[in-house]
């Protein structure tokens, strides 16, 4: 397991396998590339299946042991399968989709060896959806989300992305993963940047301070510093606190930019549709493409992104006297003595 200089071993891979999607989500900051999103026909830019697996059985040689496939959306690629058959048996596969191809697909992808799937919803009713998505496809994600289930993916998690068009829905959609079982949910901070519409930002603690005041039960995850919300019944039923546990729904918070030890709990390296390696969402480690390095190469280019690897939210940054962000010098220092 490679380690980076912050003390973070680098245990998964999060692989964007298409930057083309049938959605244009208002608030998609399509994998920290920005609205670059190209036409709808496969790309020649895009990675082979080839290039991921190579990519994989390099990686896997380091100790990595889960990989995230994303897009885009990644089931625009009609060898996903192909990919999720030929990774490494050691590694446990996930999927972010927005789930429109999923019926029909989900028992290919769990034969393939899917593990576990997010699918993104961010509202429970059709204009919303269709609002925030720009897209008419509420039912077939619906379809999708249950085809999930019905293959054996469990639990299905949704992800909403909380912003000002969203936050409204979040009781709608906890009461949705109380009363529906193998749902579990994943409120996601809203990451302004990339964007271009920083005024949609919300405050996510004020989701915090709701959800503490909803749950049944609250549990604080060490290791990822995160919270799980433990929801039951509606938001007025009197008698929740009373419910068996096998009886609640999942609600946890992903919040990189308010929770000030997200980033010191990143374990993943990315990896661009076009092949290239990054340490970070948010940064670019300019390297040459997967496709064309040898298995010796990307070895190299590996051990360089981790080694290279910085927090990019939370107390490692400080404003400089521009008012841009810089790398906390004396923190780094504080952290290596740790
Ligand atoms: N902020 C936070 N999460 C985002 N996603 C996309 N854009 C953003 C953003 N601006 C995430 C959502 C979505 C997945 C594909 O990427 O979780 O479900
Ligand atoms: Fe972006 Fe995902 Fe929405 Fe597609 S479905 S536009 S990739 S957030």
């Amino acid at each position: 397991m490679l380690t980076d200089d912050f003390g973070r071993e680098v245990t998964g891979v999060r692989i964007s396998l298409t930057d083309r999607c049938n959605f244009d989500c208002v608030y998609c900051h399509n994998e920290g590339l920005g609205d670059t999103r190209g036409p709808m026909d496969p790309q020649d830019d895009e990675m082979s299946a080839d290039d991921v697996v190579r990519f994989l059985e390099v990686v896997e040689e380091f100790g990595v042991d889960s990989v995230k496939f994303t897009g885009g959306e990644p089931m625009l690629r009609q060898d996903l399968e192909e990919i999720i058959e030929r990774t490494p048996d050691s590694m446990e596969v996930s999927l972010t989709t927005n789930g429109t191809f999923l019926p029909g697909r989900a028992e290919d992808l769990v034969d393939a060896g899917l593990e576990r799937v997010n699918v993104s919803q961010d509202a429970l009713d059709p204009e919303d959806f269709a609002a925030v998505t720009q897209s008419g496809a509420y039912e077939k994600v619906l379809e999708g989300v249950q085809a999930a289930v019905d293959a054996g993916l469990d639990p299905v998690k949704l992800n909403m992305v909380v912003f000002e068009h969203t936050a409204g829905y979040v009781p709608e959609m906890v009461d949705h993963v109380a009363e529906n079982d193998g749902l579990q949910l994943q409120l996601i901070e809203y990451m302004p940047e990339l964007t271009g519409r920083p005024e949609w930002n919300i405050d996510i603690q004020r989701v915090h301070d709701w959800l503490a005041e909803r749950a049944v039960e609250i549990e604080h995850r060490e290791m990822h510093d995160r919270k799980r919300y433990w929801v039951g019944g509606s938001e007025d039923d009197e008698s929740r606190s009373a419910l068996d546990e096998s009886d609640l729904g999942m609600v946890e918070i992903v919040d990189p930019v308010e929770n000030p030890t997200f980033c010191a709990n990143c374990h993943r390296v990315r990896v661009t549709h076009e092949g290239y390696l990054k340490g970070c969402l948010n940064r670019s480690d300019d390297l040459r493409p997967m496709g064309e390095m040898t298995k010796p190469e990307i070895r190299e280019a590996y051990r360089e992104v981790v080694a290279n690897r910085v927090p990019y939210y939370g107390e490692y940054m400080v404003k400089n006297d521009d008012d841009e962000w810089e790398i906390n010098d004396d923190y780094i220092e504080d952290y290596a003595e740790v």
